[in-house]
C-alpha cells in the first residue's frame, strides 16, 4: 500500500510537471491580426458590408474601441503590439524626431530605424519568438526594426510610394500570409493595410470614395476568409481585425476660422523645435526661459488645448515620455493645427482626443477560441496585447492592460455578460483557471495509470 502511495505521488509530479507544455504545444493556435489603417468605428454603419456583417455571426464584435491618446499611426499601433501606454514605449509621434538637433524623418523611412522603435517595450513577436514561437510583420509598423538586437522573423516594410488600394494586391498579400500559416508554420503575423486612412485624409470621412473603399475592405474580408478554408485553417487560426484611430472632417473656412498659431506667438522667437501642420496633436519646445510664456500665449488660442508635459490629465498617459517636449496642443476635434500658413491640404484628419467619437475605431474577431455572435462593450486598445497572449498561450511581457477585460469574448473563458471592467490598467498574468485543469487532468491520468501499473 505505501509503495503503490509512493508510485502514485511520484507519477503526479512527473504529469503535472510535464503537462503544461504539452498541453500547450499541442493545442496552440496561430494568430493573425491586421490592422486597416484609419477605419473609424462607424464607417461599415452606411456601406453594404455583407462580409463584415457575416464576420459579427461567426465571431466578435466591439461597439468600438479606444485607441491610446495620440491617435496617430505609429504610437497607436505600437501601444497594440506592445501593451504598453505611448510614454512609456516612446513611439510619440509618426515622424521620428530629435528636439535637440531638429532632425524629422518621414513615416516610412522610421520604419527600419531601431532606435525610435526600440526603447525597452518589447513587441508581441519577439516576446513570442523567444518562447519559441515563429513570427512575422506584413507591413506592420514596428515590424522592420530590431528590439534587442532581435528581428522579427520575417519582416516586409512598406515602401514609400507604394499604392496603399491595389485590391489585387491585398489579395495577393492574404495567400502569401495564408502560405506562411500552412506551409511554413508560423503562429503569428501581423498584416497592414494603409486604408481607409488614405481616401480619409484626401478626400474626408463623409466623401463617397470612403463608402468605396469601406466595400473594398468588406471583398477583402470575403476574400480572407475563404483563403483561410482553402488553406484548412478554419479550426487552428484566431484572427483578429483592428485599427489604430479614427478621422474626422477638417473644419475650414468660411464656416471656421482656422487655427494659424503665429498669429498668437511668435514661433520662431520663443520656441526651438515644433511639430506642427500635422493634424490635431502638435508638439512645442520653447526656448530657453520662455516655456511660461509660451503656454501663456498658446493658452489664448481658441479651438485649442494646450498643455505642459507634466500637468497632462493622467488618462493622456504621456507625461512620463522623456521624448515629448515641454508644450503639447490639442486641437478642438477637426482643427488642425497650422504653424504659419495653411499649407494643409487634407480633408479629414486624426490625432485628436481619444475621448472624441470619431478617433474611436473597430475592433472584430472571429477563429476556433472565439464566441459567436458576441457584442463586446467598448475598451482600450491596449487590452488587446494580452488577450493576443492568451490566444497564442506564451507569458505576456510587463504590459499595461488587463485580459479581465477582453477574455469574456473567448470560448471557455468563464464569463457570460458582455460587461467590461472599466479601466484597469494593472498588469495581469494568465489567469490560474487553466492552471487548474491541467492539475485536475494529471491527477485523472495518474489515477489511471496507477491502476494499470498496479495491475487493479
Ligand atoms: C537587425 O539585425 C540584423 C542582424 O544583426 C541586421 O542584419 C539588420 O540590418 C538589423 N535591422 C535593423 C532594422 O536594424
Ligand atoms: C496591382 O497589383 C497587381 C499584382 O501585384 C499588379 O499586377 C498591378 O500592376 C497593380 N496595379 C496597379 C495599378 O498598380
Ligand atoms: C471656436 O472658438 C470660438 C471662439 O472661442 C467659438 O466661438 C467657437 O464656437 C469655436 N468653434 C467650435 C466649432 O468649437
Ligand atoms: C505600464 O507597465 C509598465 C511595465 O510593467 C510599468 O512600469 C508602468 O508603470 C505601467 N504604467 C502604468 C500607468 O501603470
Ligand atoms: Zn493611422
Amino acid at each position: 500500500m505505501k509503495m503503490r502511495l509512493e508510485l502514485f505521488l511520484v507519477i503526479t509530479a512527473v504529469i503535472c510537471a510535464s503537462s503544461n507544455p504539452l498541453n500547450k504545444a499541442a493545442g496552440r493556435k496561430k494568430l493573425l491580426l491586421i490592422s486597416f489603417d484609419g477605419f473609424r468605428w462607424d464607417y461599415d454603419q452606411d456601406v453594404d458590408t455583407p462580409n463584415l456583417d457575416q464576420l459579427s455571426k461567426d465571431g466578435v464584435k466591439a461597439k468600438y474601441i479606444t485607441p491610446p491618446m495620440l491617435t496617430m499611426t505609429s504610437p497607436s499601433h505600437f501601444t497594440t503590439i506592445t501593451g504598453r501606454w505611448v510614454e512609456d514605449h516612446e513611439v510619440v509621434h509618426n515622424l521620428m524626431f530629435n528636439s535637440e538637433t531638429n532632425l524629422k524623418v518621414p513615416i516610412k523611412q522610421t520604419m527600419t530605424r531601431s532606435e525610435w522603435w526600440d526603447n525597452g517595450a518589447l513587441p508581441l513577436w519577439i516576446t513570442a519568438q523567444n518562447q519559441g514561437l515563429k513570427t512575422a510583420s506584413f507591413y506592420y509598423p514596428g515590424g522592420g526594426a530590431n528590439y534587442s538586437g532581435q528581428a522579427v522573423n520575417r519582416a516586409l516594410v512598406l515602401e514609400y510610394g507604394h499604392p496603399d488600394d491595389n485590391e489585387t494586391e491585398w489579395r495577393e498579400n492574404i495567400d502569401k500570409v495564408m502560405s506562411w500559416f500552412s506551409e511554413e508554420d508560423f503562429h503569428l503575423v501581423t498584416m497592414y493595410y494603409g486604408e481607409p486612412d488614405s481616401v480619409g485624409h484626401a478626400k474626408g470621412p463623409d466623401h463617397p470614395d470612403r463608402k468605396v473603399i469601406i466595400k473594398q475592405i468588406d471583398r477583402t474580408i470575403g476574400y480572407l476568409r475563404e483563403a483561410i478554408e482553402r488553406h484548412h485553417l478554419t479550426d487552428s487560426l484566431n484572427v483578429i481585425i483592428s485599427s489604430d484611430h479614427g478621422m474626422t472632417t477638417v473644419k475650414k473656412r468660411p464656416q471656421v476660422d482656422e487655427v494659424v498659431l503665429n498669429k498668437y506667438l511668435n514661433l520662431l522667437k520663443l520656441t526651438s523645435f515644433e511639430i506642427l501642420d500635422y493634424g490635431g496633436f502638435g508638439i512645442i519646445k520653447p526656448r530657453l526661459g520662455k516655456e511660461q510664456e509660451v503656454f501663456d500665449a498658446l493658452s489664448k488660442v481658441p479651438n485649442i488645448t494646450v498643455y505642459k508635459k507634466n500637468e497632462m490629465p493622467e488618462s493622456f498617459h504621456l507625461a512620463k515620455s522623456e521624448r515629448l517636449p515641454p508644450i503639447i496642443v490639442v486641437g478642438d476635434l477637426g482643427f488642425n493645427l497650422n504653424s504659419r500658413f495653411i499649407v494643409y491640404v487634407n480633408k479629414g484628419d486624426h490625432g485628436f482626443h481619444n475621448g472624441e467619437m470619431d478617433m474611436k475605431t473597430i475592433f472584430r474577431a472571429f477563429g476556433p477560441d472565439f464566441k459567436r455572435n458576441f457584442l463586446s462593450e467598448p475598451f482600450d486598445s491596449i487590452h488587446i496585447y494580452p488577450l493576443m497572449c492568451k490566444l497564442l498561450q506564451i507569458e505576456p511581457a510587463p504590459h499595461n492592460g488587463s485580459l479581465a477585460v477582453t477574455e469574456n469574448m473567448l470560448l471557455n473563458s468563464g464569463g457570460e455578460s458582455t460587461t467590461v471592467v472599466p479601466e484597469p490598467t494593472t498588469t495581469e498574468k494568465p489567469t490560474g483557471g487553466s492552471q487548474t485543469t491541467h492539475l485536475s487532468v494529471a491527477l485523472l491520468l495518474s489515477t489511471l495509470l496507477l491502476f494499470i501499473f498496479t495491475g487493479l
